[in-house]
């Protein structure tokens, strides 16, 4: 039975895996950092609707950072997850992971964060179920999104204030 007063991130939290084939490669035969962002927004916004059970749209990549170049015929795997939850919207990280299939060593490649926002019928931000971490890392990762969140809401209402005030 569904729990009623919130998911956990494992609740919602979806996997998938591609081999990066030429057709997904850039000119230096590297994945194309389009390519995975593309799938990076596919899992992400799943997880996203498993969380709510409604429509999800992207409103915001937050963060994107390529740590690690993936190559043809690398194995990638992409674990999305629920991190934080505010009323309408909610941040899922996203963690992409290359793996040499001949030796199985598996390199983090590519960590995001994204904001989903949920709608109703008529396409119009809906409340969304709460998010209850439950292990240590669940915690953490709350805890840092709901830091990304504060200060993106506060840089925000200071670059209002800035124009306001320097309005002619
Ligand atoms: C995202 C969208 C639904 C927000 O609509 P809106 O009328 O601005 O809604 P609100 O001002 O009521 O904000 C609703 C929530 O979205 C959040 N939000 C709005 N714009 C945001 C942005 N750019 N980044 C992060 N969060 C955002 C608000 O903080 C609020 O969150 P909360 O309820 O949890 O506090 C609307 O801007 C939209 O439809 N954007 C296009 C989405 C899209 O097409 N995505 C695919 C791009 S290819």
């Amino acid at each position: 039975m569904e729990n009623v007063k919130g998911k956990t991130p494992s609740e919602s939290a979806v996997e998938t895996r591609y081999l990066i084939m030429p057709h997904h490669a850039n000119p230096q035969g590297t994945a194309f950092g389009g390519v995975i962002m593309s799938w990076i927004d596919i899992v992400a916004g799943m997880a996203a609707q498993r969380h709510t059970g409604c429509e999800v749209v992207t409103a915001s990549i937050d963060s994107l950072s390529f740590k690690a170049p993936i190559r043809i015929g690398d194995h990638v795997t992409l674990r999305a997850s629920v991190n934080y939850v505010s009323r309408t919207s909610m941040e899922v990280g996203v963690q992409v992971t290359r793996e040499n299939p001949y030796d199985g060593k598996q390199t983090r490649a590519t960590t995001a964060h994204l904001t989903f926002v949920a709608l109703d019928k008529n396409k119009k931000p809906t409340p969304v179920l709460p998010i209850i971490p439950e292990t240590p890392l669940e915690k953490k990762r709350y805890k840092n999104a709901e830091l990304r969140v504060k200060s993106r809401k506060e840089l925000l209402k200071q670059i209002q204030e800035n124009e306001t005030d320097n309005k002619d």
